[in-house]
């Protein structure tokens, strides 16, 4: 269902790799409640060929960008203003990537070099995004900037390893930025902290099956999953939510304030 929340208002998607992503079907729910879109990616991830599928279903044009080049970026900024025939109102960070984790490496013993380029994959860049924007004045007054992070920023979760690191990373750049960018053109920056869902990068991380039905487990409305994230994403680019920013969102059914569940204690008494 539609309410028109986004009827007028323009932006960037980043991070839609298959059907699956947050990013895509974020892209699926701003389209339906009347924004037009720009999709990006990195050129590898786009040779795969899905993204242009979602490119058709909403009309959109796909600028490839890896989010850890500052030519790339300033081209993306660049052509999705041409596109836009100028400012636009919101952006959508749904980046990460641990090099550590994809070769195997454990957390006591990454290699600095990948430790350096998943830092900056998967946070460094909102920075990187924002700087653009900020330099080529590419966002209106009261736009609004989501990037989307996980829990293990604030709490341990062993085998969520060094992105535990990128995330607390994100989340202090969304506020640090958030502050410059709400004093100079009332933009608003915010991150998600989502719940465990299916996707590449969920999938990519040790143990996820348990790691998902623990957190289903301890949440008493249950993990929220990618659709309810896109309905979210959708209120925050929305005029609804103007004065909410600098803020990390936690979207996950109640995880992050339950100590314990009656599901989970009779799982301890069996
Ligand atoms: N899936 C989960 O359980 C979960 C939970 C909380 C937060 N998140 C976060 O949500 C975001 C989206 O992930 P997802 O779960 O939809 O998985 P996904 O694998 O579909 O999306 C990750 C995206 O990052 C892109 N990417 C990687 N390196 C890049 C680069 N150099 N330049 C540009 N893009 C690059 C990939 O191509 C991919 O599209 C990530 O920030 C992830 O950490 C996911």
């Amino acid at each position: 269902m539609s309410y028109n929340l986004l009827k007028g208002k323009k932006g960037i998607i980043f991070g839609a790799l298959d059907e699956r992503s947050i990013a895509w079907i974020t892209a699926l729910r701003c389209h339906e409640e009347g924004a037009q879109i720009v999709l990006t990616n990195a050129p590898v991830a786009m040779r795969m060929g899905e993204i242009n599928k979602l490119a058709e279903k909403i009309s959109a044009p796909v600028i490839p960008c890896d989010v850890t080049s500052n030519e790339d970026m300033q081209n993306l900024i660049a052509k999705s203003m041409e596109h836009f025939g100028g400012s636009f109102d919101f952006v959508l960070h749904s980046v990460g990537m641990s090099l550590n984790m994809r070769k195997g490496k454990s957390y006591t013993e990454i290699d600095y070099g990948f430790n350096q380029k998943t830092l900056d994959i998967s946070a460094t860049s909102l920075h990187r995004l924002l700087a653009t924007c900020w330099k080529n004045d590419a966002l209106n007054e009261w736009g609004s900037v989501v990037a989307l992070t996980y829990i293990a920023a604030q709490r341990v979760f062993p085998d969520y390893s060094e992105m535990a690191d990128a995330k607390a990373l994100l989340e202090s750049i969304t506020r640090s930025f958030g502050y410059h960018y709400a004093l100079k053109k009332k933009v608003r920056v915010n991150t998600i902290s989502q719940s465990p869902t299916r996707t590449t990068a969920g999938s990519g991380v040790k143990g996820f099956d348990g790691f998902i039905s623990y957190a289903e487990k301890m949440s008493p409305l249950g993990n929220a999953d990618a659709e309810a994230c896109a309905n979210y994403v959708a209120s925050l680019f929305s005029d609804l939510t103007k004065y909410v920013t600098m803020q990390n969102l936690f979207h996950d059914g109640g995880f992050s304030t339950t100590g314990v569940t009656q599901s989970v204690i009779e799982q301890m008494e069996k």
